[in-house]
């Protein structure tokens, strides 16, 4: 069963930020990046650190804790002490509403 939760007005989700929402319990983070908007969760593989208090770098987001970094789209990644890849999940704007798709 595929359900699309209501997250954010498309406004709240500003380029060069992470946005964080709560979806059904989760912590997730939401980041426009030219048109496209994606969603992670929002708690970093490594520690117990927000990345939506981290710092976006192009398509990239970096933890505020250790400096991991994980590719945003597809959550792989990058550097650092990370090596489990980030939960991601698809994102559909649909008017000024963003939804993201939780299983
Ligand atoms: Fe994110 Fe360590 S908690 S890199």
């Amino acid at each position: 069963h595929m359900s699309w939760c209501p997250v954010a007005h498309i406004d709240s989700v500003m380029e060069g930020e992470a946005t964080c929402v709560v979806a059904e319990g989760e912590p997730l983070a939401l980041y426009r990046i030219g048109e496209a908007v994606y969603a992670t969760h929002d708690i970093c593989t490594h520690a117990h650190a927000h990345l939506s208090e981290g710092f976006v770098n192009g398509d990239c987001v970096e933890c505020p804790l250790h400096e991991g970094v994980f590719h945003i789209p597809t959550g792989r990644p990058i550097s650092g002490p990370v090596r489990v890849p980030l939960r991601v999940y698809p994102v559909k704007v649909e008017g000024d509403q963003v939804f993201v798709q939780l299983s």
